[in-house]
């Protein structure tokens, strides 16, 4: 069976599992924000139907500044990409035919650039006895031998966050040895505002670079944005490496609506915590595993019963849960499910309490 390697594809899910999909089905399978987009965003939307007609800027030197003043960053410092995807493929092709580590299970994409780019890759594997926590000494040890390191914070699909110190230490040992580290911080919008992100460590640590998506947060996948961080001069390589205009003219019309309400993070990051505290309360009273997450997604497992038949069975309620297959280490054996509104959260616990009551 080839498993789809992203969430948010239902049709082949069913399709795949020959099981019938409803009209209306509950998708838990993609990690977007279930909030968004944003209002402004939908009301702007048909106006930016005109710039379709242009090519953006390919230095896209407005929304550079725009996008740069939201995230509190130096214009200089910042590459906009089409998605943190764009990203995480330009960044490895600095690296090409070098050698990599990466964590798993993590985001595949970070492995399939590698292959695309030749490189080589070794990895170090996270624990459910460890509740997923960074394997810190072994990591260290490690760094000598690679030329990079690919890091999600917080990662996909655990959710779970590297503290700032520990981060602090892996890049400060990378640098004595040359390595650079990468940190993907696609969902670091979703984390609760004690968890600083890297972007102060920049200044110093010139073997850091990050990624981040801004289709997560404002759940607009189909639009694309992210963007790169990093010194000067690696923004200057990485920006000739880039496909002219991979950017599309319309999301950048829609950025000053993007980023109209003020509130809207911090909106998100209030509201994901009461759901969260809520889910993770109903989940422990069913006896599920939930690994330590501060995100908007979780993985789920239950060590009682069969996870690949739980999977089955929330698909015939109609609900999708991201299948684990295809992440090194969990073969299956885990599900991982985005919080969603609390309507379909709701949805979600009464067929886990039918799942239970079956035993
Ligand atoms: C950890 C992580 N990084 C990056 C991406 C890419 O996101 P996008 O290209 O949609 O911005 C994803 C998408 O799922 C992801 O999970």
């Amino acid at each position: 069976m080839k498993w789809p390697a992203h969430g948010g594809q239902p049709a082949k899910i069913y399709h795949l599992t020959n099981l019938t999909k409803s009209e209306k089905v509950y998708d838990f399978s993609a990690n977007l924000n279930p909030l968004g987009p944003p209002e402004q965003v939908k009301q702007q939307l048909p106006q930016s139907f005109d710039f379709i007609q242009s090519y953006p800027d390919p230095e896209y030197v407005e929304a550079t500044r725009i996008v740069s003043k939201h995230e509190n960053l130096q214009e200089k410092n910042v590459l906009l990409t089409n998605g943190g995807a764009e990203a995480i493929f330009l960044i490895a092709q600095l690296f090409s035919s070098k050698k990599a580590l990466i964590i798993e299970p993590t985001f595949s994409e970070y492995r399939r650039a590698c292959d695309v780019y030749n490189i080589e890759v070794i990895s170090l594997s996270l624990s459910i006895d460890d509740d997923f926590s960074l394997p810190l000494n072994n990591l260290l040890t490690k760094l000598a031998e690679v030329d990079v390191v690919f890091l999600c914070r917080p990662n996909n699909p655990t959710g779970t966050m590297v503290s700032f110190d520990e981060m602090k230490l892996i890049i400060q040992k990378a640098n004595q040895h040359e390595t650079m580290v990468i940190v993907d911080e696609a969902f670091i919008h979703f984390a609760p505002s004690e968890f600083e992100d890297l972007s102060s460590l920049l200044a110093n640590y010139p073997n850091l670079i990050l990624l981040r998506s801004l289709t997560k947060i404002y759940a607009i996948p189909g639009l694309r944005l992210g963007y790169i961080v990093a010194d000067e001069q690696k923004i200057h390589v990485l920006r000739m490496k880039q496909i002219p205009w991979s950017i599309n003219s319309v999301v950048l019309a829609l950025l000053p609506a993007l980023f109209s309400d003020e509130n809207f993070i911090p909106k998100t990051k209030h509201w994901l915590q009461e759901q969260m505290c809520q889910l993770k309360t109903e989940l422990k009273k069913l006896d599920f595993y939930i690994s330590p997450t501060v995100v908007n997604f979780y993985l789920l497992k239950d060590t009682v019963k069969n996870n690949k038949e739980l999977f089955h069975f929330l698909l015939q309620h109609q609900i999708i849960p991201r299948h684990t297959q295809t992440f090194k280490g969990l073969d299956g054996d885990y599900l991982r499910l985005a919080v969603r509104s609390e309507e379909e959260n709701n949805s979600l616990l009464h067929v886990l309490r039918l799942w239970r009551e079956q035993q």
